[in-house]
């Protein structure tokens, strides 16, 4: 935590993290990767700003919590289109793509592609043309594979499956590149942080030393591929216990749940304490569902074991034998 920003030591753990994510990914040469400090969140401000580009419309999906405060803050600069919404599925499915409406002249089009909270995910990529596609991957990055040219620019803040919180990583194509709005903070300039290699000030020296170990960690994993087979095991087990309960109930459409994050709801809201309760005394911690969901959530990132998922259900069927 001491070594100079500009020094050798820290250069290589740079230079390495970059190179081994670039790795995982498969990231073509025509993409630049930025390490930032800003969460998730600030990328709200910052995609506006600089992929604008003298445009007033931009296209935004929405899907849920995350890809609706996105949406709020594109309206400070832009004429938002909501370009598709599953609000009126109570956020429990995702809007079919033959029914978005596209404008062929937004500057972007942005979309959120695992809802960290309403527990849903994208299993397949937007065809979106010309125009550039934006996405937030906060809460899946890394946990399959992906094709990073399908993208203009990916986000994704590092608290989930890449490191500490204090650092979130983008993804961009050379191209859009551009010299940001005027009144822009520097900081928030992708073009300037792209040439001072996100070193425009001190970056996040320590979480991007950790979010480097992680990249290492899961090369040893055997990379994405098996990153996701290790996904695909666990969010199988718990949606197919969930599945066959009449006790606890997930209420996302089959296809469009989340491998991340599992959100469920007793059957009788009135346990939930009490299940929280028991579930910690067994180990089993942070399943309180956020607060604007309610319920419990199951977030199995990368890091989770299986053996986590299995205590997880062992657990839910003796609460349900005992309370059911
Ligand atoms: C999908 C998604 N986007 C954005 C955010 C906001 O991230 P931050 O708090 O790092 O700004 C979160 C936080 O959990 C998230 O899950």
């Amino acid at each position: 935590m001491e070594l100079s920003h500009r020094g050798p030591e820290f250069g290589g753990i740079l230079h390495d993290a970059e190179h081994d994510l670039r790795d995982l990914l498969r990231v073509p040469d025509n993409y630049r990767v930025i390490f930032c400090q800003e969460g998730a969140s600030g990328h709200w401000n910052m995609i506006p700003l600089n992929l604008l580009q003298g445009k007033n419309n931009a296209d935004y999906v929405e899907t849920g919590y995350w890809s609706y405060r996105a949406i709020e803050e594109g309206r400070r600069y832009c004429n938002v289109n909501i370009a598709a919404s599953n609000r009126i599925d109570n956020f429990c499915a995702l809007p079919e793509f033959s029914d978005w409406q596209l404008n062929p002249q937004a500057a972007y089009v942005h979309y959120c592609s695992n809802e960290t909270i309403d527990g849903l995910e994208f299993n397949w990529v937007p065809d979106t043309g010309n125009v550039p596609l934006v996405v937030d991957m906060s809460s899946h990055f890394l946990s399959r594979t992906i094709e990073i040219s399908r993208f203009g620019l990916i986000y994704a803040g590092a608290q989930k499956n890449i490191g500490p919180a204090g650092l979130s990583i983008v993804i961009v194509r050379d191209d859009l590149l551009k010299p940001p709005a005027p009144g822009t903070p520097f900081l928030m300039d992708y073009q300037g942080q792209a040439h001072a290699h996100s070193m425009l000030n001190t970056p996040p020296t320590f979480t991007i030393w950790v979010a480097g170990l992680v990249f290492k960690w899961i090369k040893r994993q055997g990379g994405l591929s098996a990153m996701e087979a290790h996904n695909v095991r666990k969010s199988d087990l718990l949606y197919g216990y969930l599945d066959q309960s009449s006790f606890y109930r997930n209420r996302v459409k089959p296809g469009d749940r989340s491998r991340m994050n599992v959100p469920f709801h007793l059957k009788e809201p009135s346990l939930d304490e009490v299940f929280l309760k028991d579930a910690d005394a067994h180990g089993l911690t942070q399943l309180r569902g956020h607060r604007v969901a309610g319920g419990m959530r199951a977030s199995i990132y990368n890091a989770m074991p299986c053996e986590g998922v299995d205590a997880l259900v062992a657990f839910m069927k003796d609460f349900e034998r005992r309370h059911g």
